[in-house]
């Protein structure tokens, strides 16, 4: 079975490293998405998850990347092959899934944007982790046993890292970052609708600043 490389994985170490919080980031206005991308970049932040959830996302991925090319932009909520594809050639530098599919898996061993997939259980970090993925997305956190669900996979699993998402808040992340074996959280608490629809971008960024601070409190 073809194992993922060495390079793979320190490029998405590099993106976990590189941020403690990561935005959830859904454009419902195109027009959108390079300001709130902007306001969370000056805010601190270098790591942007834009998702599939819109009909905007892809074009989403493209604009930001030019207008912050010193940002590491990925995309999220990818769930098939054709849509890693379409998000590569879209210049995503990494790739998130909500889950994993042997199909997902061993495309991303050979893709050129690594993937972080998402797992919430041990038997599908297992189906991963034979393929040598060491990184996972844990979703849904909260509803999937949050905390203790990760301190529990941190015995059979001593080598894996995880990103948490799913109901994470800025009061919560905290909790999530104690742990030795998660290197940072995502979240859309990043990104509230109702200030993005008030393109209240300074707003946004002060959300970032205050989230990092609360996050490298626990580093
Ligand atoms: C994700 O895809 O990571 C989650 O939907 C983010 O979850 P949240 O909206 O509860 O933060």
């Amino acid at each position: 079975m073809p194992q993922l490389s060495n390079d793979h994985k320190l490029q998405v170490e590099k993106v976990l490293t590189r941020s403690p919080v990561i935005p959830v980031i859904t454009v419902h206005r195109l027009a959108d998405a390079v300001p709130l991308c902007k306001a969370l970049y000056e805010g601190g932040i270098g790591v942007l998850e834009i998702t599939l959830r819109t009909e905007f996302g892809l074009a989403a991925i493209g604009e930001v990347r030019k207008a912050l090319p010193n940002a590491l932009v990925g995309a999220g909520s990818v769930t098939s092959i054709a849509q890693y594809r379409d998000v590569e050639l879209a210049g995503a530098q990494f790739v998130i899934t909500p889950g994993v599919t042997e199909a997902v898996l061993e495309f991303g061993v050979t893709s050129e944007a690594p993937l972080l997939p998402g797992i919430s259980t041990a038997s599908e970090l297992m189906m991963g982790h034979i393929h040598g993925y060491r990184h996972f997305k844990f979703f849904p956190a909260e509803v999937a046993g949050g905390v203790a669900a990760l301190k529990a996979l941190a015995g059979p699993f001593p080598d894996v890292t995880f990103c948490p998402t799913g109901g994470i808040r800025q009061d919560t992340a905290a909790d999530y970052l104690k742990l030795d074996n998660v290197a940072a959280v995502g979240g859309s608490w990043l990104t509230p609708a109702d200030k993005i629809k008030a393109k209240d971008w300074a707003a946004i960024s002060d959300i970032a600043r205050a989230s990092l601070v609360d996050a490298r409190g626990q580093r």
